[in-house]
Order: C-alpha cells, then structure tokens, then sequence
C-alpha cells in the first residue's frame, strides 16, 4: 500500500491528499462512495490523525469530498460525477513556480501594515510622501505632453539614459554613454536581470551579512549559493571576499557600500581599494548596489566603487527610489555595452521595457531645476528625522539600545541589548500600533531591529518610539 515519503520536502498531508486524489481520478473512489474515516486512515498510513484531518479538509476545500456528521466523508457527486467541470488545484499551482516566498517576518509586515493603516511605520524602506518631490513631479506631468506611447527601445527611453550620463557624472563621478546604461523598474529589477541573465543556478556568489532582505529570497529563488561577507564598522574585507573565492570559487559579489541597508555603515576608502585589487586580480565582478549614496547628509557622499573602476569590474545600480520617489519605479545600471544588450534583450522577453511615461518624467525631472534643491531639502529632512529617532532613543531606552549613528541613509541599525524573542517584540508592536522589522531578517545577525526615519512624519517618530519602548520593556517583563 502506497505510503507517503517522510522525507519529501512536500507536506505529508499534501501528498495524502494527492494521493486521495488520484485514486478518486482513477475510479478507485467513485462518485458519492465512502472514504475510510480519518481514524483508520491515519492508522493504514501511519501518520498522526491530524495530518488526515488537514489533508481531508484542503480536499474539502477543493469541493473533491464532502463530510456530513454521521455519515463520514464521501467523494463529492457534483465534482467527479454529473458535472465534468474541475476547479483547478490552485493551492497546488502556488506551491509551483520558481520563486521562493518572502520570509515570513516580511510578510507579517506586509499584511499588518495593509490592515492598520493607523500604525506608525519605521518598517518601510522608502521616503515618505513629505520628502518626496510631490509637487515638483506633479509639475512636471501637468506640462508634459506625450507624443509617444508605442513600444520604446528595451534599454530605456533615451532622453533619460542621456540626463543619467550627466547625473553620473556630476554627482557620482562615473564617466559613461549612454550605450553602457539600462534602464530598469528599480534596483531591485536590476539585481534580478543579473542573477537570472549572468548567472547560472548553483552558482555561488558573496553577499554582506547584514544585507538588504528583499534581495535575499530573489538569490535563493535563481539557485544561487550564498556565502556571507560579515560587515563591520568600515563595511566588508578584502580578505573575506579572497577567501570565498578561493573556498567556494564565488562567481559575484554584490555589496550596498554606501549607507548600506540596513546597518547605515560606508565602505572605508582604504577598503574599497583592496575590494577593486582583489577584483581586478581574480577577475570577479562586483554589483555595486548605490541607491542611497546621494542622501549623505553634509552632502559630500563617499566615492562610488565605480568611479574607481580602470578596468570594467563593476556592474553600477542605481534608482529614483530612495532619492525621489519609490513609486516612479526608475532605476538604472551601468554595465559594459555587452551586458547592457544582454540584459535589454531579457527585458524584452520580460515586459517589453519599462513604460515611457515615467521615464520621461524622471529625465525632465532630473534636468530640471528642482532636482539639486530636492536633494539639499531631502538631506536636511532626512538629519532632523534622524535626530529626532536618536533623542528619542535616548531618552526612551538609554540602557536597553546601541547604535551607530549613521552618516546618511534613510535607517538606523540598533542592537537590543537584553535578549529579546524577536516574533514576541513584533507582534508586541503592532498591537501597541508600531512596526519595524526584526534584524534576523537580514541575516545572520540576532538582537536587532531596524527602525527606518524617513517613513513616518517627523510627528510620529517621538510618538512611535515611546510605543516601541513600551513594547521592549513589556516584552522584557
Ligand atoms: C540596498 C537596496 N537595494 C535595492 C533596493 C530596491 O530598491 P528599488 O527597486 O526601489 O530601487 C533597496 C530597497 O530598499 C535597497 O535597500
């Protein structure tokens, strides 16, 4: 008799009630006929009865059997019988797929930030609405007129790939054309086009830990191993990364080192020459992830990697989100012209290329007058908000949190000195009407949250903190 497979990755109760399935389908079970009770079942297949009951109950669901007290479970007449119409098994197609779900932490955030609207979000990794430039991109709309709105090249529209070259190079310091960029809906479509364009799954690649966690499952879902690159104070080591390849081979390394996401923390100046050395002396490509560098709050932001780079080393990301606005969904990379048409050419397989509308209204914006007074705004709404957090920390929880204060970036990376069950502070918080998200998010690192400062109103953050130290100290007991 078939039993199920104990070590499967799918859950027993899935693969009975596939089993169930396929009998009924073959006739073993006919339409209307009895199905042995859950008790006896559980004892021929020697599993607990409660994996029958939840196998029985996902059948149910599904309309393939029904139960009526005191006349056991049958086969249902109406769905194997009279009628040939199937529902499809769609539990079954969303286990399916290749893409990994987001961990679970994430989730919880995402469905409790959906249902309150009322909490106080230091979780959302974006600017608010108060330090986007609302207006500025209204007005740009409100004058714009759209001649064009056919398919467009792949690439990126070419006005914004020609302001990009200028924006590069007056504020990043990296030379290009207008051929070596791709535009892209955001950083993380350009961290997605390269783990499913220039990699290959069992491919091993170094990433920071902490590091950025929507990135995490992406690398996982392409069948990439990962192996950690431990960040301290001045960001990560050459010497990690040598290691790595000469272990693990590592294919990439993809690092976030200005301002990183999340422990606030640049890469020193000494460091990145060693990272480029390395680089260059084994001929690995480095993902330099920039989306913040801009935010440096005395508005000199540290030298990209990029701007470094003789020899073609690094693959450049950049994107609109964390320094205008997350919902344009404008990113770019800078990559040599051969990557560049690799990856226009998936883009094309994808989605056609991002939409032209808001790529003409990033070019006209970044050529615009607003955008150098934006920045300076942002940088010093970005201080006070920041500062508020800390005072607030402060005084709230003096002896209960360490941080570094960071230099830019739109996060504060704290560590919870007591131990403190992570789920428990989380759930805690929502129901005090505060959210965060919980540092095991990011890796391997335990005992910390990240609390995000440019999400909430300047208002809030007083407020939510006093919530978020109430929620520690009622957790702690
Ligand atoms: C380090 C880092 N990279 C990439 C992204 C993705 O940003 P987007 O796709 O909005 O540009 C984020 C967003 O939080 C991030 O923190």
């Amino acid at each position: 008799m078939w039993k199920p497979d104990r070590d499967s990755s799918q859950p027993l109760y899935q693969q009975i009630a596939d089993d169930i399935e396929r009998r009924i389908s073959y006739g073993e079970f006919p339409p209307g006929s009895q199905l042995p009770s859950e008790r006896k079942l559980a004892e021929q297949l020697r599993v607990n009865r409660s994996t029958v009951v939840l196998a029985y109950s996902e059948l149910r669901a599904l309309g393939i059997i029904e139960s009526r007290s005191g006349s056991g479970t049958r086969v249902s007449r109406h769905k194997w019988g009279a009628t040939p119409k199937h529902t499809p098994n769609w539990h079954r197609y969303v286990e399916g797929g290749s893409f990994l779900p987001n961990p679970l932490f994430l989730r919880r955030i995402r469905e409790a930030l959906q249902q309150d609207k009322t909490l106080i979000d230091f979780a959302s990794g974006e600017l608010g609405a108060d330090l986007s430039p609302v207006k500025e991109i209204n007005t740009i709309i409100d004058k714009n007129y759209t001649e064009y709105l056919g398919y467009d090249n792949p690439q990126g529209f070419a006005p914004l790939r020609e302001a990009l070259v200028a924006y590069l190079s007056q504020y990043r310091g990296i030379h290009t054309t207008e051929s070596s960029i791709l535009i892209t809906s955001g950083s993380q479509q350009s961290l997605y086009l390269i783990t499913q364009c220039l990699l290959t799954p069992g491919d091993a690649v170094a990433i920071e830990d902490p590091s950025y966690c929507y990135s995490l499952p992406m690398f996982q879902s392409a069948g990439l191993r990962l192996f950690r690159l431990p960040v301290d104070h001045k960001g990560v080591r050459s010497e990690d990364v040598y290691s790595l390849y000469k272990k693990h081979r590592i294919k990439m390394v993809f690092i976030n080192p200005n301002f990183q996401n999340p422990t606030g923390t640049f890469l020193d100046e000494e460091r990145r020459k060693q990272l480029l050395d390395v680089a260059s002396e084994l001929g690995l490509p480095i993902v330099e992830d920039d989306p913040f560098s801009l935010t440096a709050y005395d508005g000199s932001p540290p030298r990209p990697l990029k701007s470094m780079d003789s020899i073609g080393s690094v693959l450049y990301i950049g994107s609109f989100s964390k320094i205008a606005a997350s919902g344009l969904r404008v990113g770019w990379m800078v990559a040599p012209h051969t990557v560049v048409e690799r990856l226009a050419d998936a883009r094309q397989q994808m989605d056609f290329g991002l939409s032209v509308v808001p790529q003409q209204v990033a070019a006209q914006f970044l050529n615009s007058s607003y955008f150098q007074p934006h920045l300076s705004n942002l940088r010093m709404q970005l201080l006070y908000k920041r500062d508020l957090l800390i005072e607030a920390l402060q005084k709230e929880l003096p002896d209960l949190i360490r941080f570094t204060v960071p230099q830019g970036g739109l996060h504060l990376w704290c560590k919870v000195i007591p131990e403190v069950n992570d789920s428990k502070l989380l759930e805690e918080a929502i129901r005090r009407g505060v959210i965060f998200v919980p540092g095991s998010v990011y890796g391997s690192n335990s005992g910390y949250v990240r609390i995000t400062f440019a999400r909430p109103k300047a208002e809030q953050i007083v407020p939510g903190i006093a919530k978020f130290a109430a929620s520690l100290r009622a957790v702690l007991g």
